[in-house]
């Protein structure tokens, strides 16, 4: 079977979880990143060498201001609390996104995690905080110009966020919606798509699998035809 070497994933419906259980949305944002842990886990035991989460977009900003600090808690207390067993796992650690806007503490603690887990090889993990596409183009573009270099697709993409991986091969979403929501507009370029029902927190080993089997059926173009992909090399190359 074949596994995706690297899956993005829209950790989406915390929310609904909670209310649906009548707890504040705070309380499904804790059973996602319960989820999440059991998911790094879960994708190593599968031999996935890169996963990419969405935890907190650009546009999150928007939501109630009680719901953004305890996002912002969540975080600080996830620093706290997981990055020693990542550590001891293997799990070399990202965090990508516009760090202003975060506290200073928060800022100290993710390049801690970066510097602590930078030499690990078995899995690596990007938690995409404060993260927006849109952002990323701008960004990568923005320091193009700033150092005078030709904006190409090879100069921006050496620049994205997400340089030292490659692009997802398998970009989940949980939830239901089926829309990207401002995530990895330029990496997702031809990544497969997958849409789950399944609110983030009850998203578990089973769900993950059927994502991969799926996975495993498409046939991936690249703009070629079918007929090219079956084609011997040789042939392929003409
Ligand atoms: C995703 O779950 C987590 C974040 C955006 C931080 P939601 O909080 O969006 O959950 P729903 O979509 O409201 O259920
Ligand atoms: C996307 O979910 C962002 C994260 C999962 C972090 P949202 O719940 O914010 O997306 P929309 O608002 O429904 O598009
Ligand atoms: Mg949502």
């Amino acid at each position: 079977m074949t596994t995706p070497h690297h899956i993005a994933i829209v950790m989406d419906g915390n929310g609904r979880w909670a209310t649906r259980r009548l707890l504040p949305r705070v309380a499904g944002h804790k059973k996602g990143v319960d989820a999440l842990r059991n998911c790094v886990k879960h994708c190593m035991e599968r031999g996935v060498k890169v996963l990419t989460v969405f935890a907190f977009s650009s546009e999150n900003w928007n939501r109630p201001a009680e719901e953004v600090s305890g996002l912002m808690e969540l975080l600080a207390l996830a620093l706290a609390r997981e990055v020693p067993q990542l550590q001891a796992e293997g799990v070399q650690l990202h965090f990508v996104g516009n760090r202003e806007g975060l506290s200073d503490k928060v800022r100290a603690g993710l390049a801690q995690a970066e510097a602590a887990t930078a030499g690990n090889q078995r899995l690596v993990f990007n938690v995409c905080f404060n993260y927006g596409g849109r952002w990323d183009i701008a960004q990568a573009a923005a320091a193009l110009a700033a150092r005078g270099e030709p904006i190409t697709e090879g100069s921006l993409d050496r620049a994205m966020s997400l340089a030292h991986v490659g692009d997802p091969d398998l970009l989940v979403r949980t939830g239901g919606e089926q829309r990207i929501s401002n995530f990895l507009l330029w990496q997702a370029a031809y990544s497969e798509l997958y849409f789950s029902d399944k609110l983030w927190p009850d998203f578990d080993e089973a769900a993950l699998d059927a994502a991969i089997a799926d996975y495993a059926g498409r046939e991936r173009r690249f703009g070629r035809t079918p007929e090219q992909l079956t084609a011997p090399r040789a042939r392929r190359a003409a």
